[in-house]
Order: C-alpha cells, then sequence, then structure tokens
C-alpha cells in the first residue's frame, strides 16, 4: 500500500521561535503522518466485515481530516522557515495581487495578523483562488474545519498553541505572529503563489 512520507525540513535558527519548540513540533507532524497512514490501513483492515465495522469506520473516515490537514498544514508552515527570512518583491506577483484585493499590502497584513489572532486553535491561510484570480484569508479551526474548496494554500500560520506557547507564554501569542513574519521565506510564498496559478 502506498504511504505518506514524512517530509523533512532545514530550518535556520529562528527569531523568538526556539529549536526545541521546532524540534517539538516536527514530532507533531510526524505523528500526523503516521496517523494519516494508519488511518487508511486500518479503514482496509476493517473493510474484510465492512458490516460490522461500518460504524468504526465511518468515524475513522470522518478523523482522516484532522489527520491529512494536519500532515499537509505543517508541510507549508515549516518550509515557510527553509532558507531563512526573505523579503517580498516590491515588484512581484504576489505583492501586486495582494495590493489589488486589499487596497495595500499593509492593509492585508493587519487583516492577516488579526484572522491569525481568532480566539481558539487552528490556522491563519492566505489562499489563492483561480477560478476568480483571487486572494483570499480565511481560519481554519484545528487542522480541517473550515478549508476551502478547491483553492491552494500560500502561506499558512499555525496558530495552535504548541507552535509558541513555550517560548511566549499564551499571552505572548502576538509577538509570536510578529516573530513568525520576521522569519517567513517570501520566496517560498512567492513560488507558492506561482504554482497556484500555474496549477
Ligand atoms: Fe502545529
Amino acid at each position: 500500500m502506498k504511504k505518506f512520507e514524512e517530509k523533512k525540513f532545514n530550518i535556520p535558527t529562528l527569531t523568538g521561535i526556539s529549536a526545541k519548540t521546532v524540534e517539538e513540533h516536527l514530532k507533531l507532524y510526524a505523528g500526523y503522518v503516521k496517523h494519516s497512514n494508519l488511518i487508511i490501513e486500518k479503514i482496509a483492515e476493517m473493510s474484510a466485515d465492512a458490516e460490522k465495522n461500518a460504524y468504526a469506520m465511518g468515524e475513522l473516515q470522518r478523523r482522516f481530516g484532522f489527520e491529512f490537514d494536519g500532515m499537509r498544514n505543517h508541510e507549508f508552515y515549516f518550509k515557510h522557515f527553509e532558507g531563512g527570512s526573505a523579503a517580498l518583491a516590491p515588484d512581484s506577483a504576489l505583492k501586486t495581487a495582494i495590493a489589488s484585493e486589499w487596497g495595500s499590502f499593509d492593509a492585508w497584513l493587519a487583516r492577516f495578523k488579526a484572522v491569525a489572532l481568532t480566539r481558539g486553535i487552528g490556522w491563519a491561510i492566505l489562499y489563492y483562488d483561480k477560478n476568480n484570480d483571487r486572494l483570499v484569508n480565511a481560519w481554519v479551526d484545528e487542522q480541517h474545519l473550515g478549508h476551502l474548496t478547491g483553492i491552494s494554500p500560500v502561506l499558512m500560520l499555525d496558530m495552535w498553541e504548541h507552535s509558541f506557547v513555550t517560548d511566549y507564554q499564551p499571552s505572548g501569542k502576538k509577538q509570536y505572529v510578529e516573530d513568525f513574519f520576521s522569519n517567513l521565506n517570501w520566496q517560498t510564498v512567492e513560488q507558492n503563489f506561482s504554482d497556484a496559478k500555474r496549477a
């Protein structure tokens, strides 16, 4: 049976976010990969007696979205740090698209940071919707509740407490968001945007 593979990330020293937090966080990511594979395996096993196992298989299937999105979301998140901090070029296609959607890059950034501070655990996401050639901000609860169908993530910010609480305490959530942007490699975000446009 085909398996989801755990990806490896080359993460430099970050501002504010400790190596220990990254190490522990990568273990959580590995757990999502493991459990995505396990669910598919378990459902295949249980299919041998599909009638008897129908209820349990249904619950496992429901859980799959949580595990799969937990895996995929973290792959976007950790990749944002690879290569170290890099600015968004003023004349880049992404910066132009952001400004045309929100009036200015700074207006978008303020809005996105506010989305990130949504109460509860989840993700702040900038998506590109190819159908309408536009960018959209979203908040996703947990790993999977509220993902938008058929559009591509461009920027993904993990707002679960495990991402920041050891380094910032619960009250330091806002500073974590600031530091995320200090550590962000915008070239990767631009690449995500151009991949999404081509997809
Ligand atoms: Fe996470």
